[in-house]
C-alpha cells in the first residue's frame, strides 16, 4: 500500500481511551455520540466482542470477517439490529431501510430500479440544475457572506432527490421542513434501545418521545405532500421514476399501498439526501483546512471544466475530485455502524455467536485501521490515486472500505449518491471557496448519522 509522502492535514476526531472503559462509561457516551465510546485497540482489532445485558455484542474489524459477515452470511446477518429498527420504525415503517427476510427481498426488488446507477446519466443535468441554483443564490449574498453549510446541503440535496425521483420541485420551505424534521427526529430519538438488550420481546413498547412524534409528523406531512401531487400529475400523464412505485404489483398481482408506497418514498428521501449532504459538509469542512488539497482540485476544475457548465460527462474525469469525496467519506462515513442481529447462530472467525447477538461493522474503527490505512487520521485523498498513474482511480477493498456498506444490503443509491457528491463539489468550487468562520470548533458527532455537530458556519469567497 502507497506510503505517505507530506504532513497532511488530521481533522478532528474524539479522543480514544487507552484502555476499554467500562460499559457504564461507554453507555453514557454512546448517548451521546457513538464516536466518543472506543479505545485504541478496538481500531487495531480483528473482532472483539463484550456482553451488554443480556446480549453478546460484537465489532467485525477485519476484511476477510467483514466479507464472512455481509456477504457469506447474508443470510443470517441481513436483520438491522433492534436499535436500528426501532429508532426508524416511526419514519420508516417496514421500508426497506429496516426490513428484512421476504419483505426486505421485495422491497429492494421494487425500490433499487428506481434509483439505480443506470438511471445516472439522466438524472445528472437535473442534479445539476439544482447545484447551479443554489450557486447563483450564494453570488447573489456577495462576498463574505455566512451560510451553514450543513443545513445548506441538506436542502440542495432534498431538492435533488424530489426533482430527480419525484418530478417535482420541492421549494425552499418544504425543504427547510424537511430538513429540521430530519435534524429534531437526530436528536431526539433514543440511541440505546434498553429493551432489547435486555432480550425483552419485540412487543414490548418502545417510549418515543414527544419531540419524535412530532419531528415525524413534520416530515411524513411533507411527504405526504409531495405523494399527493405526484399522484395528481400522474393522473394528467407525468411519467416520473417514482411511478415504478405506482406501477409495482407484490407476488399476488396487488398494487402496493399507500402506506407502502409512502414508506419506500420516506426511505428514498431519509437515505437519499442526508448521507450525501453531511459528505458535502464535511468535504467543504477538510477542503478548507487543507490548501494544497484545494489547489489541486481547483487545478482539475479549472482543466476539464474551465468556465463552461460542468456536465455528466466531466464525472469519469474528476478523477481528483473524485478522491476528495473517497477520502472525505473514509473519514468521516455518514453511516458510522452497520449493526445486525443475528437470525440463527453463526461463526464468523474464530468465533460462534448465539442467536440474538449484535455484530457490527463499525466504518469508523476499519476506516481509520491503521494496519489498513497508513497514516489514517490523515486527510490525503492522493491514497484514492493509482500510485504509478496519479490520473488513474484507485479502487478500494470493497471489504475495507464500506462507507455504503457491502454484501447484498449494500447502498442502492451508491452511484447515485457519489456522482451527485461529485458534481456538488465540482459545480460550487468551480465558483466558490468556503472559508470556516473564525473561532467555530468542529467536531463529528453521531447519532443516526454521523455530523459536523448541529451546524457548521462557513463563509463564501467567490473565486476569482
Ligand atoms: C454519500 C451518499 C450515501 C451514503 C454514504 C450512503 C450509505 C448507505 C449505507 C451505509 C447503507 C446501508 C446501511 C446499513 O446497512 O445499515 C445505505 C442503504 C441505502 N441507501 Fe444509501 N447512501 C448514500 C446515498 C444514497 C442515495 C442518494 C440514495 C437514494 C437515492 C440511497 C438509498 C439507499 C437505500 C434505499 C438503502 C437501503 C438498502 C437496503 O437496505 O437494501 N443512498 N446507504
Amino acid at each position: 500500500m502507497e506510503q505517505p509522502r507530506e504532513p497532511a492535514f488530521v481533522p478532528p476526531y474524539p479522543e480514544r481511551f487507552e484502555v476499554p472503559p467500562s460499559l457504564l462509561t461507554r453507555v453514557q457516551l454512546a448517548r451521546h455520540s457513538f464516536l466518543a465510546i472506543w479505545c485504541k485497540s478496538d481500531f487495531t482489532c480483528d473482532i472483539a466482542s463484550i456482553k451488554v445485558l443480556k446480549r453478546e455484542v460484537a465489532i467485525i474489524n477485519a476484511p476477510d470477517l467483514v466479507k464472512q459477515a455481509f456477504q457469506d452470511n447474508h443470510p443470517v446477518l441481513q436483520r438491522k439490529s433492534p436499535q436500528m429498527r426501532h429508532a426508524l420504525e416511526p419514519l420508516l415503517g417496514d421500508g426497506l431501510f429496516v426490513s428484512d427476510g421476504e419483505v426486505w427481498k421485495a422491497r429492494r426488488k421494487i425500490v433499487a430500479p428506481i434509483i439505480h446507477g443506470s438511471k445516472v446519466p439522466e438524472f445528472a443535468p437535473v442534479m445539476i440544475q439544482v447545484m447551479e441554483e443554489y450557486r447563483d443564490r450564494w453570488a447573489q449574498m456577495g462576498d463574505g457572506a455566512e451560510i451553514d453549510a450543513l443545513s445548506e446541503m441538506a436542502e440542495m440535496t432534498a431538492e435533488v432527490i424530489c426533482r430527480t425521483i419525484f418530478g417535482q420541485n420541492l421549494g425552499q420551505a418544504y425543504a427547510q421542513e424537511i430538513v429540521t424534521g430530519f435534524s429534531e427526529f437526530q436528536r431526539h430519538v433514543g440511541q440505546l434501545d434498553i429493551p432489547s438488550m435486555m432480550n425483552l420481546p419485540e412487543w414490548f413498547p418502545r417510549l418515543s418521545g414527544r419531540r419524535v412524534r412530532k419531528a415525524t409528523r413534520r416530515i411524513l406531512s411533507v411527504l405526504d405532500e409531495v405523494i399527493d401531487r405526484f399522484v395528481d400529475e400522474r393522473d394528467k400523464g407525468d411519467t416520473s421514476v417514482i411511478g415504478a412505485l405506482l406501477d409495482a404489483r407484490d407476488d399476488d398481482g396487488k398494487p402496493l399501498s399507500r402506506q407502502i408506497i409512502r414508506n419506500e418514498a420516506a426511505v428514498i428521501f431519509m437515505a437519499g439526501h442526508e448521507t450525501t449532504a453531511n459528505t458535502l459538509a464535511w468535504a467543504w469542512y477538510l477542503l478548507s483546512q487543507s490548501p494544497a488539497v484545494r489547489a489541486k482540485l481547483e487545478l482539475e476544475l479549472d482543466t476539464v471544466v474551465g468556465d463552461r457548465s460542468v456536465r455528466f460527462s466531466d464525472v469519469a474525469k474528476l478523477t481528483y475530485t473524485r478522491a476528495i469525496t473517497d477520502e472525505t467519506l473514509r473519514l468521516y462515513p455518514p453511516v458510522p455502524m452497520l449493526a445486525r442481529e443475528a437470525m440463527e447462530d453463526v461463526t464468523i472467525g474464530p468465533q460462534r455467536f448465539r442467536k440474538g447477538s449484535i455484530l457490527m461493522v463499525v466504518a469508523w474503527l476499519l476506516h481509520r485501521n491503521p494496519g489498513l490505512w497508513p497514516d489514517a487520521d490523515a486527510f490525503r485523498p492522493e491514497r484514492f490515486l493509482d500510485d504509478k498513474d496519479p490520473t488513474k482511480h484507485r479502487k478500494p477493498n470493497k471489504y475495507a472500505y464500506v462507507p455504503f456498506s457491502t454484501g447484498p444490503r449494500i447502498c442502492a443509491g451508491l452511484i447515485f449518491g457519489q456522482t451527485e457528491s461529485i458534481l456538488a463539489v465540482a459545480v460550487l468550487g468551480q465558483k466558490f471557496r468556503l472559508e470556516l468562520k473564525p473561532g467555530t470548533d468542529v467536531q463529528p458527532v453521531c447519532r443516526l448519522t454521523l455530523r459536523p455537530g448541529d451546524s457548521l458556519p462557513m463563509i463564501l469567497w467567490a473565486r476569482t
